[in-house]
C-alpha cells in the first residue's frame, strides 16, 4: 500500500474550448495516417498511425519498446515528418548507441533528454513536431504535483498534458509505459480509457520473438497483431509466422500435430506436442500444459476417455505449444486430442496434415470461424491434407482449393479415423 496525497491536477483530458458544431461539419478523423516502412506494423494501427492520435504502448521493461519506437521514429523522419523523441530514462549518448545499431540517419529527428513535463511540452510547442514520443510516462513528472514520478497522479498528469498537446496541434503522440508481469501496472493501466490506441508489446524471455497487439483502437479493428524477432539490428517483422514457428518441427515423431489457428485476424500454423507416459503418482497423474488453457485441456482429455474408451488414469500427460506460443481459441481442440492420441498409441501423424476444429462435450466437432483463411495458410505452406469440421466444408465448396485435400469430420472418432 502506498499513500497518495490528493492534489490539484489539470482538468482531466479536457479538449480545447469549442462551440457546438453541426454534425455535417465535423471533420472525419482517421483519414490522414502516416505509415511505417515495417509493413506488418501498419495493420496494428488500423492502417497507419492517425494524425493527432494518442497511443499508449505498454510492455515489460526490456521487451523492446524503446527499440520499436526508435525504429518507427526513423521511418517517420525518413518520410520527412518532424519527430521529437523525449527520453526520460536514457541519456542521449545511450540513445545514440542504440540508434547506431538501428541505422538511424539524418532526417528531421530530434531528441530531448528531459523529465520535467512542463519543459517537455514547452520544447514540443516550440519545435512543433508531427510525432511526439514520450519514453516513458513513468519517468516524467509535473512540477504542479509534489508526488514522485511513476505514481498514478503523475502518470495521469503526463498523459493529460500530452493528450492536450496532441489534440491541439494534430500531433501523433506515443506514450511508453512499463508494465510488469506481476501486474504492477497501476500507472499505465489507468490510462487505457483515456488514450485512442492501446498496444501491448509481449514476448517470452527465452524466445526471440515479440508480439505487438492492439487492445483498443478508436481508428481501426482491435486484436490485430504483428510478430517481430529481436536481432542484432533491432526488431525485424516476421513475415511468415507459420514457417517461423514450424521450422524446427520433428519429423516422424508421434505426439506432434500442426493446427491452423487464428491470431488477431491472421491465420497461423502452430505445432502442438503431447507426451503421455505412465505415472509414478498413482491416483493423481500429472496434467501439464504450456501455451494452452489448462481447464480446456482437462475437459478434452475427459471427452477422449469417454468417447474413445481410452483410459488416462495411469498416465502423466504433458502438452506444449512449440516455440513458446500461447493459443487461446477452441479451434485448437482437435489438435490437442490428435496429439495426445498420437502419443498414446505411438502413431505418427503424417507430416503434411493440418487439423482444426472445436470439440464439444459429446465429442462432436463444431464449426469455427474463418475456415478459408486457415485452409489457405496450410495450402501456402505446402500441407496436403486438412482435417476440419464437416460443418465448415460447405463454406469452401466454391473456392479453388484443388491443391489441398479437405476432409470433414463430424466427431472425434471420425476425425481420428481419418488422421490415423
Ligand atoms: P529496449 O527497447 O530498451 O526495451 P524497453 O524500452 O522495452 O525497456 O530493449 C532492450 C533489449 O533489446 C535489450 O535487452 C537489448 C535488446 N536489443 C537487441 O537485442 N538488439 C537491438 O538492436 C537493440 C537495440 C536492443
Ligand atoms: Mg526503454
Amino acid at each position: 500500500m502506498v499513500e497518495e496525497v490528493e492534489e490539484e491536477a489539470s482538468a482531466e483530458f479536457s479538449f480545447p474550448p469549442s462551440d457546438p458544431v453541426l454534425y455535417k461539419d465535423i471533420k472525419e478523423a482517421g483519414k490522414e495516417r502516416i505509415k511505417t516502412s515495417i509493413e506488418e506494423l501498419n495493420p496494428v494501427f488500423g492502417g497507419g498511425v492517425v494524425l493527432g492520435s494518442l497511443v499508449l504502448i505498454g510492455g515489460e521493461p526490456g521487451i523492446g519498446k524503446s527499440t520499436l519506437l526508435l525504429q518507427m521514429s526513423r521511418d517517420f523522419a525518413l518520410q520527412g515528418e518532424k519527430v521529437l523523441y523525449v527520453s526520460g530514462e536514457e541519456s542521449l549518448e545511450q540513445v545514440k548507441i542504440r540508434g547506431e545499431r538501428l541505422g538511424l540517419r539524418n532526417g528531421n529527428l530530434y531528441f530531448l533528454a528531459e523529465t520535467n513535463l512542463e519543459r517537455i511540452i514547452s520544447h514540443a510547442e516550440k519545435l512543433n513536431p508531427r510525432v511526439l514520443i514520450l519514453d516513458s510516462v513513468q519517468a516524467v513528472f509535473s512540477s504542479k504535483l509534489s508526488s514522485s514520478p511513476g505514481t498514478i497522479s503523475q502518470v495521469r498528469e503526463a498523459a493529460n498534458q500530452v493528450f492536450r498537446f496532441a489534440k491541439k496541434g494534430q500531433v501523433s503522440s506515443f506514450l511508453i509505459g512499463h508494465i510488469t508481469k506481476e501486474g504492477s501496472l497501476a500507472g499505465p493501466k489507468s490510462l487505457e480509457h483515456m488514450v485512442d490506441v492501446v498496444l501491448y508489446f509481449e514476448g517470452e524471455r527465452d524466445h526471440s520473438y515479440r508480439v505487438l497487439r492492439a487492445l483498443k483502437n478508436r481508428f481501426g479493428p482491435v486484436s490485430e497483431l504483428a510478430l517481430f524477432e529481436m536481432g542484432a539490428k533491432g526488431l525485424k517483422a516476421i513475415s511468415n509466422p507459420s514457417a517461423f514457428f514450424l521450422k524446427e518441427r520433428p519429423t516422424e515423431e508421434a505426439g506432434s500435430v500442426v493446427v491452423s489457428t487464428i491470431k488477431g485476424s491472421r491465420p497461423l500454423l502452430a505445432e502442438i506436442q503431447a507426451l503421455v507416459s505412465s505415472t509414478l503418482f498413482a491416483g493423481n497423474p500429472r496434467r501439464m500444459t504450456i501455451g494452452l488453457d489448462h481447464f480446456r485441456v482437462a475437459m478434452l482429455l475427459a471427452i477422449v476417455e469417454k468417447k474413445m474408451g481410452f483410459s488416462f488414469s495411469g498416465e502423466d500427460i504433458y502438452i506444449n505449444v512449440a516455440g513458446g506460443l500461447s493459443l487461446d481459441e477452441p479451434a485448437t481442440d482437435l489438435g490437442v486430442i490428435a496429439s495426445v492420441v498420437s502419443c498414446l498409441k505411438n502413431r505418427v501423424i503424417p507430416q503434411d496434415v493440418v487439423v482444426f476444429g472445436e470439440v464439444g462435450l459429446s465429442g462432436e466437432i463444431r464449426s469455427v470461424s474463418q475456415p478459408l483463411a486457415r485452409v489457405k495458410e496450410a495450402e501456402s505452406l505446402g500441407f496436403k491434407t486438412v482435417i476440419m469440421p464437416q460443418g465448415n466444408l460447405s463454406h469452401l465448396e466454391k473456392e479453388d482449393l484443388s491443391e489441398i485435400n479437405l476432409q470433414g469430420a463430424k466427431n472425434i472418432k471420425q476425425a481420428l479415423g481419418i488422421i490415423f
